[in-house]
């Protein structure tokens, strides 16, 4: 088979240039303090943090701000954030540094990778999207992150009653996941549809950026059986 047809099909297309200097010393610097060096096969999410607490994944953090103040808002929690964007996974890490913020471990790494072969089956309390890349050709489709296999491998990955927490500007990708999540029988939706709000969610930079657009907001709650 050529090669073309075995490379796996990404959500992401790396269109990054140079890290400017001080990006790239962020990296340097604080990645080894507050990031995690992934080389494949299962990790051992006890050993990621210095105490034992449930653990939220979130996928696609972009510059990270949002999950900067998510972490110290929920104390209670460890949260693992992975991009693939090295300049915001660098902003991430600054502002664990800068606010000492110690429930908040990052990974550069593609996250259905991650998910696939990296968390454990049963381990998560909770997964966030917020506001994947909506690819929104029909050509493209086939690179959204939500899929039906996905989602099974997200249903697998959580405790029971652990929960998925989505959130997008773009109302056709929106209808996909809600329509996806009902089809799979590992989730339960207690609003039925679209939450009413979104819940503690902080505001993200792309949500800002969809509602200059004049873009709803759609956010998604559901709950491993
Ligand atoms: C549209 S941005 C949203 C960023 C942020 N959640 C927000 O709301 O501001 C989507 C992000 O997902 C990241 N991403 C896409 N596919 C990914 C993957 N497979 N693994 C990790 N990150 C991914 C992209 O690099 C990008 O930063």
């Amino acid at each position: 088979m050529s090669e073309r047809l075995l490379r796996p099909i990404r959500s992401f297309v790396r269109r990054e240039g140079r890290l400017t200097d001080g990006q790239q010393r962020a990296l340097d610097t604080l990645y080894p303090l507050h990031g995690v060096d992934w080389q494949g096969g299962l990790l051992a999410l006890d050993e990621l943090f210095d105490r034992a607490a449930p653990l939220v994944l979130d996928i696609g953090f972009g510059d990270g701000e949002a999950l900067a103040t998510m972490a110290p808002a929920h104390p209670e929690r460890n949260y693992l954030g992975v991009e693939v964007y090295r300049a915001g996974t660098g902003q991430l890490l600054r502002h664990i540094e800068h606010e000492g913020i110690d429930n908040l471990k990052v990974m550069l790494a593609d996250a259905a990778e991650l998910l696939r072969e990296g968390i454990p089956s049963g381990s998560l309390a909770g997964l966030q999207l917020f506001f994947p890349d909506p690819w929104p050709k029909k050509r493209h489709h086939k690179r959204r992150m939500v899929q039906p296999a996905w989602l099974s491998l997200v249903a697998d990955r959580l405790k029971p009653g652990g929960f998925l927490h989505m959130a997008t500007d773009w109302e056709e990708y929106a209808q996909w996941m809600l329509e996806l999540t009902e089809a799979e029988p590992l989730f339960e939706n207690p609003h039925g549809g679209f939450a009413p709000d979104a819940g503690d969610r902080p505001q993200t930079r792309f949500e800002r950026r969809g509602l200059r657009k004049g873009h709803g907001v759609f956010d998604l709650m559901l709950q491993r059986i």
